[in-house]
């Protein structure tokens, strides 16, 4: 999961992910971060620390770090909260990311590129929007995910 500094957006996108595939008896890995570092080791802000409680969610020790283009053939998947750090991820290895490297909301929203809003300059309003886009898109993403591994 990945935004631009790895306090708001893509570590509550971990946590709800982590939440979700627990609750689906799945063992998949999920872990996030920045395409910058300026927020490095620090832990995410607090209004997605209380929005995330309110699910109760934990995510008050992650810890913010920026992508490194070593993990990029890690991960089966990379997913991005917005155009832009798709564009920032994308231009690190254009080759490798072709088929793995995907905007959240498509998969609510397929082809759409609509974008999960950067709530840093927001309110608790705007958190809260946020939780519930990545709940939605995360419960589609794993739907679909796990559709396509029973049909292998
Ligand atoms: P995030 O939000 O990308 O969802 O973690 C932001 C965090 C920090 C900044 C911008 C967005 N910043 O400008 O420092």
């Amino acid at each position: 999961m990945v935004c631009l500094g790895n306090i708001c957006r893509s570590p509550l996108a971990e946590g709800i992910a982590r939440h979700l595939i627990a609750k689906r008896g799945l063992d998949w890995r999920v872990d996030s971060a920045g395409t910058i570092d300026w927020h490095q080791g620090s832990p995410p802000d607090k209004r997605s620390i209380e929005v995330g409680k309110g699910h109760q969610i934990d995510i008050s020790g992650l810890r913010a770090r920026k992508i490194t283009s070593a993990e990029l053939d890690h991960w089966d998947m990379i997913i991005t909260m917005d155009a832009q750090n798709y564009q920032d991820v994308k231009r690190m290895n254009p080759e490798a990311l072709e088929h793995k490297l995907h905007m959240i909301m498509n998969f609510l929203y397929p082809g759409q590129n609509r974008p999960v809003p950067d709530p840093y300059y927001g309110g608790k309003k705007d958190f809260e929007d946020v939780c519930q886009m990545l709940f939605d898109a995360c419960n589609a993403m794993l739907d679909e995910l796990q559709t396509a591994r029973k049909s292998v």
